[in-house]
């Protein structure tokens, strides 16, 4: 499989890396990056623009850049029919941006695919939608450096929070548009389950915490489903969880595997 990257940061060096290991199957054809990006994190080059990364005719582009990305890139793919992946998903919170994304998956023959990213329970989620599901909340702790650089810095001294604080209290849509680096769980909950408006979502600065924590619960005709999950961070940015790459990897084995799970 020919896969072309956007971004040249920490998910793409450990999804190349998986590549790398798998060559008879993957191949990294380049990355969109900006102009920043000057040593790629691969043997594959770096382009400047989009429609030098399409030229290489890649069977699947993937996105791990960030919401700007998503916003320049992703409907332009869809139109010219190749698949795409997107790992931002708290981008696709803009109506609008998800109008023009949906409508180019819709009438083009490429797929959209969303990752789990580092949300767990999005495969019973999207099961238990089948069913009908009456209720969804999502609660993100982490510690409270981590929020540095979001609004939470104008509403808390960060420095001196000592228990757990709850520092956003919301709809799925308002976390993911307030936060959008550190709220696409919230969005991949929304896209699951039952939208943007109707997922609660709670963020809360922890000082007790070393890891991003995620509580999933989620109510309805399936029955009750109540997940937990501690999330390491990535090994080269402590803001984005491991599981936010390796839940890309997983959906390039269902990709390219003969038995999908
Ligand atoms: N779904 C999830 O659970 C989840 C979890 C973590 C991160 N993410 C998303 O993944 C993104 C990437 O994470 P990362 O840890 O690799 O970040 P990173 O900062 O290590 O790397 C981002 C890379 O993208 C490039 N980039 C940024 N904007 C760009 C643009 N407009 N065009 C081209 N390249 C651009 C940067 O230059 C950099 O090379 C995050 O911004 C976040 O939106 C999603």
């Amino acid at each position: 499989m020919k896969i072309a990257l956007i971004g040249n940061g920490a998910i793409a060096k450990l999804v190349t890396q998986f590549c790398a290991a798998r060559s008879t199957k993957y191949n990294v054809l380049a990355a969109l990056g900006l102009p920043s990006d000057t040593i790629s994190v691969g043997a594959h080059p770096i382009v400047r623009s989009l429609p030098d990364l399409l030229a290489l005719q890649p069977d699947l582009v993937v996105e791990c850049a960030g919401h700007s990305a998503v916003k320049s890139y992703g409907a332009a793919t869809l139109r010219a029919g190749i698949n795409l992946m997107i790992v931002s998903t708290g981008s696709l919170a803009d109506q609008a941006l998800w109008d023009e994304i949906s409508m180019a998956a819709d009438t083009s023959t490429a797929k959209l695919k969303l990752p789990a990213g580092a949300l767990p329970g999005v495969d019973a989620l999207a099961a238990g939608k089948l069913a009908g599901i009456d209720r969804v909340e999502l609660k993100s702790s982490k510690p409270p450096k981590a929020w540095s650089g979001t609004p939470a810095e104008k509403t808390h001294d960060l420095t001196k929070i000592m228990e757990p604080t709850v520092i956003f209290s919301g709809t799925a849509r308002q976390a993911a548009l307030a936060f959008p680096k550190n709220a696409n769980v919230a969005a991949t909950a929304a896209l699951a389950g039952i939208g943007f408006e109707k997922t609660k979502v709670t963020l809360i600065a922890d000082p007790g915490v070393t890891q991003n924590v995620h509580r999933l619960e989620a109510d309805g005709a399936f029955g009750s489903l109540r997940l937990e999950i501690f999330a390491n961070p990535s090994p080269d940015n402590p803001k984005t969880s491991h599981m936010a790459a390796l839940s890309i990897m997983r959906l390039l084995d269902h990709e390219a595997s003969a038995i999908v799970i």
